[in-house]
């Protein structure tokens, strides 16, 4: 199998690289769902994307189509320069795909399914047994190598997938949710990992719930909803869409809760838990003038806890209405 179909990096004419993955109005229905109504990405070779999005948004589908597993009903993609509908055979030669639910086979040992993946990808015996070592070895796998992969831990499994994804040199790779059900550990792990890859030129399409993790490793991330793309850019770009910083306040008397509430009118009240959102961008100036107003009228705070936006903003403000109480960002982090 050709080692690899794509240029990885800058050309030396300063030209961009070619998209490792492109596609223009992607569709996508299950019976009357609509999934995806019409996607358009451009993915630079040797690029970190990642595809964020609410449960049921449609992040695997999106990746099962542009590997293959499944065709789209309408659009065009061309993955590794080959076009998904006249030659799937090129694009399956040039990616590699992790699923969101593990392809270990819990029966054998983690070095067999290594072996039975190099015989998937028609590697010699010989060939096999030399990548399986050396994957084995990157992944911290040998220790476990002999041991039926049942026997693993999750994120021992996540590191096999991955390795087991990485046999046939892929110079694209889908990870669909690499870090869900791992520690904090390990998904720092698995981060140094994927920035490994992208080192060595490969080019990275992940999907995350995790917005932190999208913020650490993706050049470029796409927010998926309602079928579409509601924002695409860098953390830092998508962080600018919405105004999500502010100053909130938190106080254990409700009766010094009241005061404050209408003291500060234009304030965001949370009757619950006592505390008053103030839109604010955080600078020293504003913080003052907050102070000064809760000093003037008798008034002092709890807690005060400045908030920059962050992805979480992001994410809630695009895919509002999807279900999620606006609160989880301020307990979930
Ligand atoms: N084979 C199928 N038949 C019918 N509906 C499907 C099928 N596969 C997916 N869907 C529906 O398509 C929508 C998108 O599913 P998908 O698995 O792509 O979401 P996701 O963004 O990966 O979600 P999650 O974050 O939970 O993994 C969901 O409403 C799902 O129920
Ligand atoms: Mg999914």
């Amino acid at each position: 199998m050709p080692a690899s179909v794509m240029p990885t990096s800058r050309k030396a004419d300063g030209s961009q690289p070619p998209a490792a993955v492109s596609t223009i109005g992607l569709r996508k229905s299950y019976g009357d769902k609509t999934v995806l109504d019409g996607i358009d990405l451009h993915i630079p070779a040797g690029s970190v994307f990642a595809l964020l999005g609410p449960n049921g948004a449609g992040k695997t589908t999106a990746v099962k189509i542009l590997s293959t597993l499944i065709s789209a009903d309408g659009g065009q993609a061309q993955v590794a320069g080959h076009d998904l509908a006249t030659s799937p055979d090129g694009v399956r030669a040039a990616i590699g795909v992790t699923g969101q639910f593990s392809a270990v086979d819990g029966l054998i040992t983690g070095e067999e399914n290594m072996l039975l993946m190099a015989d998937l990808h028609h590697l010699s015996r010989r060939e096999g047994r030399r990548v399986t070592a050396e994957l084995l070895e990157r992944f911290d796998l040998v220790e476990a190598a002999k041991k039926p992969a049942s026997a693993y831990s999750g994120g021992m499994k996540r590191r096999l997938d991955i390795a087991m994804t990485l046999v046939g040199s892929p110079r694209i790779i889908f990870l669909d949710e690499p870090t869900t059900g791992l520690d904090p550990r390990s998904r720092h792990n698995m981060w140094g990992i994927i920035r490994e890859l992208v080192s060595d030129g490969v080019t990275v399409f992940l999907t995350t719930q995790y917005l932190e993790e999208a913020d650490e490793l993706a050049d470029r991330i796409a927010v998926l909803n309602d079928g579409k793309i509601a924002a695409e850019g860098t953390a830092e770009e998508l962080k600018r869409l919405i105004p999500g910083g502010h100053v909130r306040l938190r106080f254990s008397d409700p009766a010094a809760y009241q005061r404050a509430a209408s003291a500060l009118r234009g304030a965001t009240r949370d009757d619950e838990a006592l505390a008053l959102q103030i839109p604010s961008d955080g600078s020293q100036r504003e913080l003052r003038s907050l102070l000064d107003r809760l000093d003037s009228a008798g008034i002092e705070a709890d807690e005060l806890t400045v908030h920059t936006p962050d992805l979480d903003d992001v994410f809630f403000a695009l895919t509002a209405g999807t279900g999620q109480p606006d609160q989880t960002k301020e307990t979930a982090r």
